[in-house]
């Protein structure tokens, strides 16, 4: 996460209303939950949904408890209630109104579309913010696939690779605007091949000069 995508994120939280709520799906060490959490007015919650799988890319022992504490050392853990679960457990069971889903999560495909699918529960003229979102291949394809069809969620612009969709109806420039954004995304992917093949040289030439997949 970059700092202007914290920026994003800790202003989005902050547009909640008191008593209002925000889901964040995938929270790692909790560096996003403490942006939104810090964010968050007097009375507005954040529900930060991970399953800490200890056999993925992002799971290793102590991460749930490396988590609560990076939640308590900013002094936002009573305002995040922290579920150790999959996104798609607890999306079967909610039954409340969103103001602000953040998504990231896991990246398939599969996954990232059905957490998209968390939309359906922020009210109207709310925000849905996805990380990633033009620099992998799962989660743009799931965001091209559920765009092109909605009528309820339009693209509204990106920070880095942070896409901002809000609930409300697409206009056709809303549409062309995403496809615009695909070029970059081709771009990415093909820095993330160059970084695997560690040709960081031919990286930099496309203007990449981190070490680390653009985000
Ligand atoms: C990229 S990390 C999140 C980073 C975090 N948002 C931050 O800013 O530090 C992705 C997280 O998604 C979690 N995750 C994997 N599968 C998930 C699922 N089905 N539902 C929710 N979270 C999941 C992983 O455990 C991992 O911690």
């Amino acid at each position: 996460m970059t700092r202007d995508q914290a920026a994003v994120l800790h202003a989005a939280a902050g547009a909640v209303p008191a008593g209002g709520a925000v889901v964040e799906i995938g929270s790692h060490h909790g560096r996003s939950a403490v942006v939104l959490a810090a964010g968050l007015r007097e009375g507005a919650r954040l529900v930060a949904v991970d399953p800490f799988p200890d056999d993925w890319r992002y799971g290793a022992a102590g991460t749930e408890q490396r988590c609560r504490a990076n939640l308590a050392r900013a002094g936002v853990a009573d305002r995040v209630d922290l579920r150790v679960a999959t996104s798609a457990d607890v999306r079967a069971r909610w039954d409340g109104r969103l103001d602000l889903v953040y998504v990231d999560g896991k990246h398939d495909h599969w996954t990232a579309r059905a957490d998209l699918g968390w939309a359906d529960h922020v009210t109207p003229g709310g925000w849905v913010l996805v990380h990633d979102a033009f620099s992998s291949l799962g989660v743009t394809t799931a965001l091209l696939r559920v765009l092109a069809t909605s009528r309820t969620l339009r693209y509204v612009g990106r920070t880095g690779s942070l896409a901002r969709l809000q609930v409300a109806p697409p206009s056709t420039a809303d549409r062309l605007r995403l496809l615009g954004e695909l070029p970059w995304w081709a771009r990415n992917l093909v820095v993330k091949v160059l970084l695997r093949l560690r040709l960081r040289p031919l990286a930099r030439a496309l203007g990449h000069g981190d070490a680390a997949d653009p985000y």
